[in-house]
């Protein structure tokens, strides 16, 4: 039998390093809009109510695996992250989601407010990464076509 030890992670530092530098704020992003997601969903109403209170819940659980999938990839290379909820909420400031109920127009434009910083994340990330870690880079790219999908559902129910 080997005795040999077996590597934490195959990658190298400096690439985990930014591959951490670049998905760590689309991690916190995602957990901050999944909070402000539900946050919405409970208190949305008026026009379309059916489809927006469950289409929000649609787009917390794709922010949560978006999520968890970004977190992963950087733990798989070997380095924490912090997601604790000061570091979420930090992330979340400023948020336009209501603080209780709200008309489903201005609920719309506060989560798409929200959806797209963490867009401005993943760009960040996918021009980053393109010179760091490819597979890093079609993580984010992933993530992207998601939430950005998730936008246009949205934005359909206000759109002219
Ligand atoms: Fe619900």
């Amino acid at each position: 039998m080997s005795n040999q030890t077996i590597a934490t992670t195959a990658a190298d530092p400096t690439i985990a390093a930014g591959v951490s530098q670049f998905l760590s704020p689309v991690v916190l992003g995602l957990q901050a809009l999944a909070v402000n997601g539900k946050q919405a969903h409970w208190h949305v109403r008026g026009a379309n109510f059916i489809g927006v209170h469950e289409f929000l819940d649609t787009l917390v659980a794709n922010a949560q695996a978006g999520a968890d999938e970004a977190a992963e990839r950087i733990v798989a290379l070997g380095l924490p992250i912090d997601a604790r909820l000061e570091a979420v909420a930090a992330k979340g400031a400023g948020t336009g989601v209501a603080a209780g109920f709200s008309q489903s127009a201005d609920t719309i434009r506060a989560v798409v407010a929200d959806i797209d910083k963490v867009i401005a994340d993943l760009d960040a990330a996918i021009e980053g990464l393109d010179e760091i870690d490819l597979s890093s880079q079609d993580v984010a790219i992933g993530i992207k076509k998601t939430i950005e999908k998730d936008r246009w559902f949205l934005v359909a129910h206000i759109a002219a």
